[in-house]
This record gives structure tokens, sequence and C-alpha cells, in this order.
């Protein structure tokens, strides 16, 4: 198969637990399955390419949240849907997500609390990306709430180690070479170390 880019129309969300990568053209992109093409249409971004490189479609759960190394389960009933799509020569990131089951206000010391983080499965790690928090907050946990757009780097998380952001030096491409080694999630007063996460492989 020669394809290395999808159409940016194909981003889409499916019900798939963790992306499912294939090698194309020597790069690890991940399968879209079909499906309804639904809301990457609706993402009007200035910033928003032609076509991305690669997509993930990620569901997340609250058994999945680490702290430290420590299992630290998010809301129970929550889920997440975190669709992205990325343009690794124009280091863009496009971000679709949805969140359901969650309450309360975020919390988290990064200009927002809605992330991906470099970390595998298991274990905690920084945040490299951080995107808008889905709206609107509530208390109810009938809400859903919803994020979309398309972030450009350089990026910057707000959140420093060893006086430098933890964005610095960081491009979407590190997340195709090895999208294992990331995960997605958000962070909430009550649940603060996650109150759902997802590996993006
Ligand atoms: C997370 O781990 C830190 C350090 O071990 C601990 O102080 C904190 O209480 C933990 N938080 C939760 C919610 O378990
Ligand atoms: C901070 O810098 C020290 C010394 O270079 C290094 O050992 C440490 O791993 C760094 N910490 C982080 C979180 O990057």
């Amino acid at each position: 198969m020669k394809t290395t880019a999808f159409a940016a129309s194909c981003l889409a969300l499916i019900s798939v637990v963790t992306a499912n990568p294939i090698f194309s053209g020597g790069k690890k992109i991940n399968a879209w399955k079909g499906g309804k093409d639904w809301k990457s249409k609706d993402i009007k971004d200035a910033l928003k390419p032609a076509f991305f490189t690669s997509t993930y479609q990620i569901i997340t759960t609250p058994d999945q949240v680490i702290n430290g190394t420590v299992p630290t389960p998010g809301e129970p009933g929550a889920i997440g849907y975190y669709d992205f799509g990325i343009n690794s020569k124009l280091d863009v990131i496009c971000y679709d997500i949805v969140l359901k089951g969650v309450t309360g206000d975020y919390q988290s010391p990064a200009k927002t609390a809605t992330h991906i983080h470099q970390a595998v499965k298991g274990a905690s790690g920084p945040p490299r990306l951080a995107f808008p928090n889905p709206l609107p907050v509530s208390d109810d946990p009938k809400v859903t709430r919803y994020s979309k757009g398309c972030l450009k780097g350089p990026f910057t998380t707000g959140i420093l180690s060893n006086g430098t952001d933890t964005a610095a030096g960081f491009t979407v491409a590190q997340i195709e070479a090895n999208p294992a080694a990331f995960f997605c999630d958000s962070h909430t007063k009550k649940y603060v170390p996650g109150v759902v996460r997802g590996q993006l492989a």
C-alpha cells in the first residue's frame, strides 16, 4: 500500500479500544476502519491541514488512570472519545474530544487539564500537549462535554521541568514514531491523577 496520508475528512470516531497501527510507506499510521464521517468535518480551524499523516481514535476509561505507578481509578462511569489527526510535516495536531459521565471542574497545574502525556501503559509521564478542556463543565454526569480544533508547534504546556516547558523540543512526529509511548487524559478536581486515560496505541 502506498498511502501515506489520510484525507482530513477521514478522521472519525469509531469504536476501537485502541488504534490499530499499520505500516505504510515505512511509517506507522493507524488504520481507519470506516464508519460515518462525522465531526472532523466540523473542525473549522485555520490550522487544519489538507490531510493528516496519521489519525488516532482513542477510547479513554477510568480504570487506566495511573498515579506514578499506582493504579488510581478515575470517575466511575466516565468515558472519553479522543480523536486526533496529525500532520507531522506541518507539526499540526487536530483534536476532537468528547467526554461523557464526567462531573465537576477541571484541575491541573498545566495551562489546561486535557493532555497528551509521554509514558507507556501503566506509567506516568510529563504532558507534551495541552488541549482546550471539553465544555461545558457541569456537575450533571449526563452533560456531554466537547472540545475540537487544531494546534501547531512549537507547543507549550505551562509545566516546567528543570526550568523548561515540558513541551520544549516536542513535535507531533514523536507521537507517530512511537504512539504506544503516549497517552491522553483529562484531570478534574475530584480525580486529579486523571478522570479517564487511554494509550495512543
Ligand atoms: C498520588 O501519588 C502521590 C505521591 O505518591 C500522593 O501524594 C497522592 O496522594 C496520590 N494521589 C492520589 C489521588 O492517590
Ligand atoms: C533535571 O536535570 C537533571 C540534571 O541534568 C536530570 O538528572 C533530571 O533527570 C532532570 N529532571 C527532569 C524531570 O527532566
